[in-house]
């Protein structure tokens, strides 16, 4: 008598948790928790153990009713943002997004973190859902670093203060990198090195020590740099970037 394969010993198969992340649905941990939540089913039968092993093709994975499709050829793309167009690949109101910028034939991409409308810079975009989950995970603290022209010239107590964290309306901001990289006559450029992401957070952070941002531009994330990469302009990531992507990402979490 043969004993009949059960799901966990088929080739290629994966935990559940695994496969949604990979389709970008939420993080391993929370998908496991979206899992015994009972929201989703594997061939019509609702699964509650986050132990369900899945074979991507095979099986078909519903997730609050909805087919879940890890993507099949993983991309990821640099994009330098420009002025005036939104984070978002579609804005109610109109306006440009990032979509845009995307090329003709690429599988549907998503942007990982956000830029404000009018920073310009790096953004990376991908249809990898689970480095994107990691990356933008808070507890990753990925090193971003801007490059600000500012009104009038920071001194050394307003670096200091940049570095040692400044009171904004949602609290005191964490150790930052800061440093002037140019003067002139009324203005200044400033690079932050940021390990946190909240709202504006910038901005904010200048403002409150009385030098607001003329012109923002991320020129780092993580392990990728922008280089000379034109506004406006895509590339797709050299293999040793993505490479290093993934060791960052799956250092922090
Ligand atoms: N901080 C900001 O203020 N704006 C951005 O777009 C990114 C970081």
């Amino acid at each position: 008598m043969t004993t009949p394969q059960t799901p966990s010993e088929r080739e290629g198969a994966e935990r559940i948790a695994k496969f949604l992340a990979r389709a970008g649905i939420a993080s391993r941990r929370a998908s496991e928790e979206i899992v015994a939540a009972g929201r989703v089913s594997v061939n019509g039968e609702v699964v509650t153990s986050p132990g369900t092993k899945i074979v991507a093709g095979t099986d078909e994975v519903r997730l609050d009713g909805a087919v879940v499709e890890p993507p099949a050829e993983l991309v990821y793309l640099m994009l330098n943002k420009p002025m005036g167009v939104m984070t978002t690949l579609d804005d109610p109101q109109g306006r440009p997004t990032v979509a845009d910028y995307i090329p003709p034939g690429m599988p549907r991409v998503f942007p990982v973190g956000r830029l404000d409308y009018t920073t310009t810079g790096l953004l990376l975009l991908t249809n990898d859902g689970e480095l994107a989950q990691l990356m933008m995970h808070p507890r990753h603290h990925v090193p971003k670093l801007y490059y600000a022209v500012v009104d009038g010239i920071p001194d050394a107590g307003d670096l200091t203060q940049l570095r040692k964290g400044v009171l904004l309306d949602d609290g005191l901001t964490s150790p930052a990198g800061a440093r002037v990289v140019q003067v002139r006559e009324r203005t200044a450029a400033v690079e932050l090195t940021l390990r946190e992401g909240r709202k504006r957070q910038v901005r904010r952070m200048l403002s409150a020590i009385g030098h607001p941002v003329i012109a923002l531009s991320r020129i780092e994330y993580g392990p990728l740099t922008l280089g000379d990469l034109p506004e406006g302009a895509v590339r797709l990531l050299e293999p040793h970037e993505v490479e290093a992507l993934r060791a960052s990402a799956s250092g922090g979490v």
